[in-house]
């Protein structure tokens, strides 16, 4: 069996690039040491995600590069000297909201000039948008993009010891990076990510634009990455990719997602996984059955469908019908009883009629899914469907949105109700936001349960009895641990 990219060499980042790195970050660790001693106060960074678990796993990184730096964390922008902002693209208003954060930050660059502040992530991929920073945000120190983000330490270095602007985005198809350091934010569960890229280009998005082709790490660094978390008393691991299900079909060898997860069900220590997103056309049997066979494997799946409208769906470049859908679905519902779905729905795609949008209500209807994550199109330069000149008005997205909620959230009731005094194992996160005295955790499924608990449960998985439903979560009170 070839378990690992054949051309390793090419796409992977050199171990001496990575050294490369190793030598900036030790310099400003040393530089930033001596400032302490200085002025009795260290060095804080402020860093804020916009985007999708990927981009949090990322963000992940960067600090894992600040830590090794020496830059604690601040609580939020005025009072510290690193500002990083991690975008997204993927819709307008995640773009917007950069814009808006961006702009605040201008007086505080003005007051201190010492302030680095840098902005990286998928918006940063797009030439327009690098010409519209340099144009109205020049108090901006460093752009730079998702495929050289481990090129930040050298960065860094420059903009502090040039104090120029360094703006360095790198146009490839991307590389693989392994070695990097990584500080995660939390200690129970985990994201990593096992590829970058997407080839699939849907004609709404721009992800493929900005995130390069498909690269598959390979297993041996999945499964060290993982078999260490297990080992630091993790518990939980999510994958991570566009489209996992094509895992490793840029290998010369033939190795698929149901092998990495039957591979990954063996590690010691983890006891739960779970994997996004999944891709319809790509969800073959034997990841199915890997599904079912691998004990950790939750029993939930994302699958995103976007629209239930065949003639949407092929304008939409998916490659699959909605009878596809919906026969796919079957079986997993027949090999995994159970098993909560989920879903990402876009409202609105230029040219949906009426008709097409009672297509994706009926699939609604059909699959009963546990959740609908739904989204108003939105149109993204550079993209096929946003030349369409068949664009839908904002007040009809918004009305057919709100009717696919209306059906969407009492599915959700209805699903949940059935679970009102059954005994559920959870995996204790912590404490509830809502109230000190609750604690959460989630199901395998993947419903957040609040309970009367206490501290020695947090990282535990413990069996608690379902007493209430809300609408967004359920009430529960411990049974056995
Ligand atoms: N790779 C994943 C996630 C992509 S982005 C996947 O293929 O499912 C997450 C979701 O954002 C998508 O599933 C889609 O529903 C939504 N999305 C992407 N582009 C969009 C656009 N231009 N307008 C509105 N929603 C969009
Ligand atoms: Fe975008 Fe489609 Fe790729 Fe998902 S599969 S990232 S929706 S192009
Ligand atoms: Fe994720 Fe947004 Fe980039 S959804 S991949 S951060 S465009």
């Amino acid at each position: 069996m070839n378990k690992g990219p054949e051309n390793k060499k090419e796409i992977h980042v050199s171990e001496e690039e990575i050294a490369k790195q190793y030598q900036y970050m030790n310099s400003i660790k040393e530089a930033n040491a001596q400032c302490e001693m200085q002025t009795g106060r260290k060095k804080l960074a402020f860093l804020q995600s916009f985007g999708c678990q990927m981009n949090e796993n990322d963000s992940e990184r960067l600090w894992g590069m600040l830590s090794e730096m020496g830059y604690g964390e601040g609580k939020n922008s005025e009072e510290s000297d690193v500002i990083i902002f991690n975008t997204c693209c993927v819709r307008e208003n995640a773009e917007e909201k950069v814009y808006g954060h961006l702009g605040a930050l201008k007086k505080q660059k003005m007051d201190n000039q010492e302030k680095i502040i840098a902005i990286c992530g998928c918006m940063m991929q797009q030439g327009h948008v690098v010409e519209h920073i340099k144009k109205k945000y020049r108090h901006v120190d460093i752009v730079f993009g998702t495929h050289n983000l481990y090129r930040f330490p050298e960065l860094l270095n420059k903009a502090v010891n040039t104090r120029s602007a360094v703006i360095d985005v790198d146009e490839s198809a991307g590389s693989i990076v392994e070695g990097l350091p990584i500080e995660r934010k939390d200690s129970i569960k985990a994201w990593v990510t096992v590829m970058y890229g997407c080839n699939n280009f849907c004609s709404y998005c721009i992800v493929p634009y900005v995130r390069g082709r498909e690269r598959s790490r390979s297993i041996e660094d999945i499964v060290d990455e993982i078999a260490e978390l297990g080992q630091n008393n993790f518990m939980e691991v999510t994958l991570l990719g566009q489209n996992v299900n094509s895992y490793g079909k840029d290998f010369a060898g033939n190795v698929s997602f149901a092998e990495l997860l039957s591979e990954i069900n063996k590690v010691e220590g983890i006891e739960r996984i779970r994997f996004m997103t999944s891709h319809p056309k790509d969800l073959t049997e034997d990841i199915i059955l890997a599904m079912r066979d691998s004990k950790k494997v939750c029993e939930h799946l994302h699958l995103p469908i976007q629209a239930g409208s065949t003639r949407i769906l092929s304008e939409m470049n998916r490659k699959y019908t909605k009878e596809d859908y919906l026969n796919l679905i079957g079986r997993i519902k027949e090999k995994i009883p159970g098993i909560s779905l989920t879903t990402d729905i876009i409202v609105g795609y230029p040219g949906e009629t009426e008709e097409d949008f009672e297509e994706t209500l009926d699939v609604l209807r059909k699959v009963r899914f546990d959740f609908a994550y739904t989204f108003l199109y939105s149109r993204r330069t550079g993209t096929p469907a946003a030349k369409s000149e068949d664009q839908v008005s904002e007040k009809v997205k918004k009305s057919r949105f709100e009717r696919l909620l209306g059906v969407q959230n009492k599915i959700s009731k209805e699903i949940n109700d059935t679970l009102l005094g059954t005994t559920e194992e959870i995996l204790v996160e912590g404490l509830s936001k809502n109230s000190i005295w609750n604690y959460t955790g989630r199901t395998r499924t993947n419903k957040i349960v609040n309970f009367k608990g206490s501290k020695e449960l947090v990282g535990k998985l413990v069996k608690v009895k379902i007493t209430d439903i809300q609408t967004w979560s359920l009430e529960g009170e411990v049974i056995s641990w």
